[in-house]
């Protein structure tokens, strides 16, 4: 008989309670009863623990998929950065392309007009001195004739020489030809002075090596090509500090301060104020551009040392200024700093090391 319905038996009709055919047969049935219920049971018990082995199999090729599922997300981050880094290095590499060929041009533009304008300008410069001279001499040569007036009788003559010098107006002849002279020689001595800033700027031998350069002599030549266009826009102010020279290539240097000098003279809408100031603090040097313009959005400002980035109309602006500025300057391990106020203006500070590291080259 089945444990349980013995023990309830015992517990409800005693041990020795007698047992009717009736309450036997009745028992009995409990009993099959009882009996499928375990083997039921223990049919369930079975699937159960068989489900369960199922369940922690699968559990476990769950584990180890989420472990490779881990590690697949890991090597795609891995390539991710990879990727990162390689598009950054394109990019610099593109940015040092366009750079050197922007610079290229305009060096190559600069030296063509220098060496067109240096052969011209040599003779005007020395045919105007050879002329001072020979003016000079005629000028002694008719003071001479004007003493030796006196001498002559002949009254047609002293007619034809008075009507002539009223003519002429020999006075003022004299002395407007002496101003002519020296204006005419002033000229030709600041066109000689722009050819020797485009020189300068160009830095014509191509194979420009890192030297110490004088950026307040880099910045004076930048000043002189892009004069013109400053000049009708802003008040230029110079505030330079005592710097020493600073190992660089210094027509990069200066292809910096053009392009934030023309940035700064593109931002005034009508008349304004660039100022340039230096310093030195610790083993840096410092030259910053300050204008009086319209300043920078708050929200352009993290782009605008973006390639191609620009708020100009088509035509005015390429939008590549700024950052080849900023190649030019990581690549002299320096600094390019913004600081703007809408409406109020900008200031771009660029710090260099006074001297480069042995390792770097151009
Ligand atoms: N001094 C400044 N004041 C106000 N905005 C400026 C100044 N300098 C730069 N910017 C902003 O940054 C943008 C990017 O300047 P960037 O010099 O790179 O290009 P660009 O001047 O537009 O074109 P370009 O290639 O001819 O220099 C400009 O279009 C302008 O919106
Ligand atoms: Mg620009």
């Amino acid at each position: 008989m089945h444990r349980l319905l013995e023990r309830q038996i015992k517990r409800f009709l005693g041990e020795s309670a007698t047992q009717t055919p009736e309450l036997a047969e009745f028992l009995s049935a409990i009993d099959e009863a009882y009996t499928r219920f375990d083997s039921d049971a223990r049919i369930i018990e079975r699937s159960l623990k068989l489900m369960s082995a199922e369940l922690n199999e699968s559990n476990d090729g769950l584990r180890i998929e989420l472990a490779e599922h881990k590690q697949t997300e890991l090597a795609l981050q891995k390539e991710k950065e990879d990727q990162l880094l390689l598009i950054t290095k394109l990019e610099e590499a593109q940015n040092h392309l366009m750079q050197s060929d922007k610079l290229a041009s305009i060096g190559q533009l600069a030296a063509g007009v220098a060496h067109e304008i240096n052969n011209p300008i040599g003779y005007v410069y020395s045919n105007l001195s050879s002329l001072e001279k020979y003016v000079q001499d005629t000028f002694e040569l008719i003071d001479v004739y004007e003493q030796a007036e006196v001498a002559i009788t002949a009254p047609d003559i002293l007619e034809r020489i008075k009507a002539k010098k009223e003519k002429v107006d020999i006075v003022f002849l004299k002395e407007d030809l002496k101003s002519l002279m020296s204006e005419s020689k002033e000229g030709i001595t600041r066109v000689k002075d722009i050819v020797q800033n485009l020189k300068d700027f160009s830095h014509v031998d191509i194979s420009e090596v890192w030297h110490a350069s004088n950026l307040h002599h880099g910045m004076d030549s930048t000043l002189n090509i892009v004069k013109n266009e400053i000049k009708y826009k802003a008040d230029v102010v110079k505030k330079y500090g005592i710097i020493p020279d600073v190992e660089c290539l210094s027509s990069q240097i200066n292809q910096v301060f053009m392009n934030l000098l023309v940035n700064a003279s593109h931002a005034i809408e009508s008349h304004g104020t660039i100022t340039i100031s230096s310093g030195q603090l610790k083993d840096e040097v410092w030259v910053e551009i300050s204008d009086t313009g319209q300043g920078i959005a708050p929200e352009h400002i993290n782009k605008i040392f973006d390639p191609f980035f620009t708020t100009k109309p088509v035509g005015k602006g390429t939008g590549l200024g700024l950052s080849l500025s900023y190649g030019i300057i990581q690549k002299h391990r320096g600094r390019l700093e913004v600081h703007s106020e809408r409406g109020k203006g900008t200031t771009f500070r660029v710090w260099l090391p006074v001297t480069q590291r042995e390792d770097c080259s151009a």
